[in-house]
């Protein structure tokens, strides 16, 4: 048990005997900002003695005298208003330390009752090339695998890709009609994301084309808006005027800017002569699209071949990513896996009552939503809803998980509302059903990451501009080095890729994943802050005092030295190591890697503040020298952990 799960648990006798449930009140039991204040500091006195109507101070007094610490603290001190502050004895610290030093969980003990998860992440809709939109539910999802499991629970990780969409009746199309078949047999994964971007390229252009004529109505009226509102407004608005008149001002802006790159793209059809040509021929394309993907789902032979021809391409494709990523899945059951599956849903939900016929399509009514769950349309069509209930009943059957995550944009909210909710109506109690979400990834203006001309961006292109810019830093690193460089081209090359990588994943996982970020390359890969780098480069610090003072690690972790915590840098130190299973219980608790990345910046600060104060190498006894690398080779251990279960590997040098 951590030491303050161990802290939480005494507490709770004399809480237990004050109120009902303290597992609230326990929550306010935390690590303190300022060694002043203890190691851990309770703050419940406060809420509870208003609750009970009692001097607060009185209230920890009570709690205190009833408190069984003395083998693991210091007497507890009562401060301010209430405050108890908790200081865990050195002796305990050195004992957990050697625990964790001959430990390969570095002391993080698995847990009493392992639950059984299912991890649904990554899911991209394959067929068209990964964007910077699958970045965050497949790190975040990644890193949540590998922690639950660590944390010994159970988990079947299952990538729910969209197999089954739109997309494939575009390749279909483009297939059929714009295939250079000497490219398709020499690569064909290439051939088929150039007809995919083809095929996307013509239909854009019939749907702006289509779609000019009301952006410049709304265009206008925004005009007019401004016009009346600014003849309105005066001299001198006042505050809400004036916020009024920037909002119409910027939507002003908004729409001359989505005009503008829409005829941007319009006239780079229109100025390539082949392009031109085809967009004319191919006039009805939307609709021809859609034609191949119902024939497809009708069960059309020929589609369906060509389809099961063209799977194992884009599978191929997507596998690629991954592998550069370091992200795996225990099943990949995509959309398509569930097809058969979907009338008979239906037909159960409504022989059930739980869905009804609506307008000739098939929904299902929740309390207090304002729009049905459509799950079957007018035309027979199932929906994205309909393979979701499918895919959660399969799951039930198969896995009997505790928990389903479903790691899934913030945009799909009312999606997985709906569906909970119809799990619940459907009897599925025994399950935890969340939805993992997260924000958007933004560009430097602070609007949805895209490329100039308003594309969305590629996810290859983004890994490769992390690794050339990680490359750069890679070589000017070594160059400084004080005997001169140290590595070779392809020893450059293998960190670049694992430094640039580590830094775009590190920079999702660092945001609270509920916010939106801003994308930045520089900020990333600094050297400094917390970043992947910052981190890579403080455990390939750690190590190279190994090597400098040619210490066996391994002759050292057999039989670890004792630990000395005289200093208050080194207990600091020793303290923070010993954290580690705390922070991995607040990253589990509300799915938050960022806790762990925290966490981990954290260690690294009171490790250099350990570095400048202990000399280790050059430490005044051997005992000490002793204790010093053992601190360093725990800490270096703790680092690589934890960066391993967010799926950032290290580096040895760097
Ligand atoms: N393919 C979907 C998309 O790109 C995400 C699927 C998420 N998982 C799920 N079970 N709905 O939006």
């Amino acid at each position: 048990m951590s030491i303050l799960a161990e802290l939480k648990s005494r507490l709770s006798g004399p809480l237990g005997k004050l109120v009902e449930d303290p597992a609230e009140l326990l929550e306010m039991v935390r690590p303190s900002q300022d060694p002043k204040f203890g190691d851990y500091q309770a703050n419940f006195a406060m809420p509870l003695g208003k609750q009970l109507g009692r001097p607060p101070r009185d209230v920890a007094a009570e709690i205190v005298a009833g408190l069984d610490v003395g083998d693991l603290c210091e007497p507890p001190e009562i401060a301010g208003p209430g405050f108890i502050n908790l200081r865990v004895k050195d002796d305990r610290l050195v004992d957990r330390l050697a625990e964790a030093a001959v430990d390969p969980r570095l002391g993080v003990p698995e847990v009493e009752s392992p639950r059984r998860f299912v991890i649904d992440f990554s899911a991209p809709n394959v067929a068209k090339p990964m964007h910077v939109g699958h970045i965050r539910s497949t790190v975040i999802g990644d890193a949540l695998c590998r922690l639950f499991r660590f944390l010994g629970h159970e988990v079947t990780s299952d990538n729910h890709i969209g197999d089954w969409g739109t997309q494939f009746g575009m390749i279909l199309y483009g297939y059929r009609n714009f295939r250079d078949p000497s490219a398709y047999d020499a690569a064909p994964v290439a051939e088929l994301a150039r007809l995919y971007r083809l095929v996307r390229q013509l239909m854009d252009y019939h749907e702006g084309k289509a779609q000019l004529p009301q952006l410049g109505e709304r265009l206008e009226q925004r005009e007019a808006a401004l016009a009346d509102q600014l003849a309105a407004a005066g001299d001198t608005p006042d505050k809400k005027t004036a916020k009024a008149l920037r909002k119409a001002e910027n939507d002003l802006t908004e729409s001359r800017k989505e005009i503008e790159q829409l005829e941007a793209k319009l006239a780079a059809v229109e100025a390539d002569p082949v392009l031109s040509k085809m967009a004319i021929e191919h006039a009805g394309i939307g609709e021809a699209v859609l034609a191949e993907t119902a024939k497809l789902h009708a069960g059309d032979a020929e589609n369906r071949r060509l389809w099961e021809e063209f799977l194992p391409h884009c599978l191929d494709e997507i596998n690629r990513v991954y592998g550069r990523l370091n992200v795996t899945f225990d099943h990949t059951l995509g959309e398509s896996f569930y097809q058969d599956r979907l009338a008979a849903t239906v037909d159960d939900l409504i022989k059930r009552g739980i869905a009804t016929t609506s307008d000739g399509a098939i929904c299902v009514f929740l309390e207090g939503q304002n729009v049905p769950m459509l799950i079957r349309k007018q035309d027979g069509a199932f929906l994205y809803a309909t393979t979701d209930l499918a895919t959660l009943g399969y799951r039930m059957e198969t896995f009997q998980p505790d928990a389903i995550l479903y790691v899934v944009d913030h945009r799909q909210a009312m999606h997985f509302e709906h569906l909970f909710a119809t799990a619940r109506l459907m009897g599925m109690e025994g399950v935890r059903l969340e939805h993992v979400s997260f924000g958007t990834v933004l560009g430097g203006d602070g609007r949805p990451f895209k490329t100039r001309s308003g594309d969305t961006v590629g996810l290859e292109g983004l890994l490769d501009e992390a690794v050339r810019r990680a490359a750069t830093i890679v070589a000017e690193n070594d160059d400084a080095k004080p005997k001169g460089a140290e590595l070779s081209a392809e020893e450059r090359a293998a960190i670049a890729e694992r430094v640039g990588i580590a830094a775009l994943k590190y920079a999702d996982l660092s945001q609270n994943r509920t916010s939106d970020y801003v994308f930045s390359y520089d900020k990333m890969l600094a050297m400094n802050g917390n970043t992947a780098t910052y981190m890579q480069y403080a455990y390939a610090r750690v190590r190279s005092i190994f090597a400098k003072g040619d210490v066996d690690v391994e002759a050292l972790r057999a039989a670890p030295p004792a630990i000395d915590l005289s200093t208050p840098a080194e207990r600091a130190l020793g303290l923070a190591i010993l954290r580690f299973g705390e922070a991995l219980d607040l990253a589990a608790l509300d799915y938050r890697p960022n806790q762990l990345t925290a966490y981990l910046f954290d260690l690294a600060a009171c490790y250099s503040t350990f570095f400048e104060q202990c000399p280790v190498l050059k430490a005044p006894t051997d005992a000490l020298r002793q204790s010093r690398l053992l601190l360093c080779d725990l800490t270096a251990r703790v680092i690589r952990k934890g960066l391993e279960l967010l799926g950032i590997e290290v580096v040895e040098r760097m």
